[in-house]
């Protein structure tokens, strides 16, 4: 009989062990899976950051083709509006050109006014879109003039 009645004590005290287990894996799993997403998002964070880098090479921004230089992040969201940026890249022009050009987009093609950023972009594209140097070729150097 006593034997019996310990039987059944060290059965319910393995009974009351599980259910204590069971209830600590319950109480733990939020924090658990707060571990696992926390990591996930951390993840993802990374991963954002990556792709929104742009990616440059030789200075030029591959996803445009701009000259990475001071504001062509301006000129970029500014001027691909309403056009491709090919037609800025492909373009090249005096400070008066560009200039003239604004006027013409603003007076046909609905283009608005730029404000204090008509400067910056002018700054921009005078620096790095301007007429190729043509003419004359440069001068010979060391020549070796034969008797005649
Ligand atoms: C409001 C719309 C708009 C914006 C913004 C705009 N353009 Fe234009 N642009 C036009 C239109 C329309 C044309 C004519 C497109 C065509 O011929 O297919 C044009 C044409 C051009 C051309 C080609 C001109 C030619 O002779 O063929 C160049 C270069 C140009 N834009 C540069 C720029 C630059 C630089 C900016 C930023 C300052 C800019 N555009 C912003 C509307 C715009």
């Amino acid at each position: 009989m006593s034997l019996d009645r310990e039987d059944i004590l060290n059965h319910v005290d393995g009974v009351v062990r599980i259910i204590k287990l069971v209830f600590a894996v319950v109480l733990l799993s939020p924090f658990i899976f707060y571990l696992l997403t926390k990591v996930d998002f951390e993840h993802s964070e990374e991963v954002v950051e990556v792709v929104e880098t742009p990616l440059i090479e030789n200075g030029i921004d591959l996803a445009s083709g701009l000259i990475v230089d001071d504001n062509y992040e301006l000129v970029n969201g500014t001027c691909s509006a309403c056009h491709s940026i090919d037609l800025v890249t492909q373009n090249r022009a005096t400070r008066e050109g560009w200039k003239d050009l604004i006027v013409w987009m603003q007076q046909t093609q609905k283009l608005w006014d730029l404000g204090d950023n008509e400067a910056l972009i002018l700054d921009y594209l005078e620096k790095n879109y301007a007429p190729k140097q043509q003419g004359r070729r440069a001068p010979l150097k060391d020549i070796e003039w034969y008797e005649l």
